[in-house]
């Protein structure tokens, strides 16, 4: 049965429990509007924990603008729903005193790996997910933490504050869960208005045929203007950034000499997508 617990002391008696026993804890966090690739998280910790904690808190200090804050999806009684079937011990849903009390002035930040790609675009963001997401590891104690590769930079952000701040969590990368076409499942394609949802897979199109030319040796510079007139020819308004990144680190590349990532964000009927592909 799984119960939903909104405050950090229910869950911590329930924590103590399963610690007590030696039982091995799992984490998902989300901001809910819950969808196939959260799920495929919660399947991923349900297989390798013993017992499986997913958090939904939609976090206002990520957010850099306010009204995507305010239109963010808020679904609760249809997560709650989704997640039935897999049995999960605890859905958390803490309310905003549980995370942000009164006086709350601790920012937990991490340099460098945050500076290019989603960083540039979204000044603060990373700094709400990494205080944020050090406090979900803190209140659930979790052994392992369960993340979408969707989110590239994040998981490697939050990879890196774990291990600097020596807080014991593993911290695991999920292959992101796509459309039949080639769209990256997200919480925000719902806001798609209807006529540009056909131009969605768009983007992840053109990054695989920017990734195929990477492989065949082609220029870097003319694959990726090329694959910006697609995304712009196919709909989308704008392209914020297409770039090659080393997988591991997020160092810029020219050439493949080592495993790379392309990553990429652009605007479709003002909704902000986000897409990343491995290359090589
Ligand atoms: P949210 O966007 O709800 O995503 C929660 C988790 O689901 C993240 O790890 C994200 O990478 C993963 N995810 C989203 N779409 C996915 C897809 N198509 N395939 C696989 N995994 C996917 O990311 C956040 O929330 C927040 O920043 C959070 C980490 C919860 C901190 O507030």
């Amino acid at each position: 049965m799984t119960e939903m617990l909104r405050s950090k002391a229910e869950l911590r008696a329930r924590l103590a429990g399963w610690k007590r026993a030696g039982e091995t804890v799992g984490v998902v966090p989300t901001m809910g509007a819950l969808h196939a690739g959260h799920l495929s998280l919660v399947e991923a910790a349900k297989a390798e924990c013993d017992r499986v904690i997913v958090t939904i808190f939609v976090n206002p200090k990520q957010f850099n603008n306010a009204s995507d804050l305010e239109n963010y999806p808020r679904t609760e009684h249809a997560d709650a729903e989704k997640l039935a079937p897999y049995a999960v011990d605890v859905i958390y849903v803490p309310g905003p005193e549980e995370i942000y009390p009164e006086g709350f002035a601790t920012s937990v930040a991490v340099s460098g790996l945050t500076d290019g790609l989603c960083g540039a675009f979204r000044p603060g963001h990373f700094d709400g997910v990494t205080t944020v997401v050090s406090k979900l590891f803190l209140q659930t104690g979790a052994d392992r933490a369960y993340f979408g590769e969707k989110d590239y930079q994040q998981l490697q952000v939050v990879r890196r504050m774990a291990r600097d701040l020596d807080i014991p969590v593993e911290v695991i990368g999920c292959e992101t869960v796509r459309e039949p076409d080639g769209l990256a499942l997200s919480s925000r394609n719902v806001l798609l208005p209807e006529a540009t949802r056909a131009a969605a897979p768009v983007l992840n199109r053109a990054m695989v045929a920017m990734a195929e030319g990477l492989r065949t040796g082609a220029d870097l510079a003319t694959l990726k203007a090329q694959a910006e007139a697609a995304i712009l020819a196919g709909g989308f308004e704008r392209v914020e950034y297409l770039e090659l990144r080393a997988a591991d680190g997020l160092a810029p590349m020219t050439t493949l000499d080592r495993p790379a990532r392309l990553l990429a964000a652009a605007w479709l009927g003002g909704v902000r997508l986000i897409d990343n592909i491995p290359v090589g």
